[in-house]
């Protein structure tokens, strides 16, 4: 069975964050498929495109780490119906130089938790338009706008309790594993001979 490196990014940088939780149930749901790690962004200066030509080395590393993996797992909250200026600013980084962004044809999933009941739904397709434009193949189902997620949906552990929301992540997890290898099994299959 392939297995595949998976770039995390959380767009929060907050310690007791429900996303970042979410991200490591839903990637150790698929451990034998997905090997995943949190790529930081809370080190990251504000990108300014005068640094293009001489980055600082936060952006260079973040830039290796993005680039070696073979998908990427958005998991974000929604500020005021947006994305986290924090997780912009990664896909900002990420994006530059012009012609060299590490996003181009990653597969990538992404999800939104909130305590609320909407469940981050601005933020996360405010993240998709971005995934778009930087030609990110982004899975669509299901859908993952997880709505009363809050300290009580996991346990002491940090792993998220029995119900229906642990059942939404592993779906999740699978289709995420299945999209992931989809994507480069097509390509192996396309590539020149
Ligand atoms: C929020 N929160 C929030 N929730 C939501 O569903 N929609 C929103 O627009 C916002 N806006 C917002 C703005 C700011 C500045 C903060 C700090 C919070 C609440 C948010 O979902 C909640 O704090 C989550 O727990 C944040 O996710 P993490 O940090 O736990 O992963």
């Amino acid at each position: 069975m392939d297995r595949y490196e998976i770039a995390i990014v959380v767009g929060s940088l907050r310690e007791g964050s429900i996303n970042r939780k979410v991200a490591l149930s839903l990637c150790a749901m698929a451990h034998e498929r997905l090997n995943c790690d949190i790529v930081g962004i809370n080190d990251l200066p504000l990108y300014n495109q005068d640094s293009d030509a001489s980055p600082p080395e936060q952006f260079e590393r973040f830039r290796k780490e993005i680039a070696a993996a073979d998908g990427v797992l958005f998991v974000t909250p929604e500020y005021n119906r947006g994305v986290p200026g924090v997780l912009k600013n990664a896909v900002d980084v990420g994006s530059r130089p012009y012609g060299k962004s590490v996003w181009n044809q990653k597969p990538a999933a992404i999800v939104s938790a909130s305590p609320g009941s909407i469940g981050g739904f601005g933020a996360n397709h405010q993240l998709r338009q971005a995934a778009v434009f930087l030609n990110m193949p982004v899975m669509q189902h299901p859908e993952a706008y997880l709505g009363h997620v809050n300290d009580d949906s996991f346990d002491a552990g940090g792993k998220l309790k029995d119900g229906p929301l642990k059942d939404l992540v592993m779906s999740l997890s699978n289709a995420f594993a299945d999209w992931v290898h989809l994507i480069h099994e097509s390509r192996r299959l396309l590539a020149p001979k």
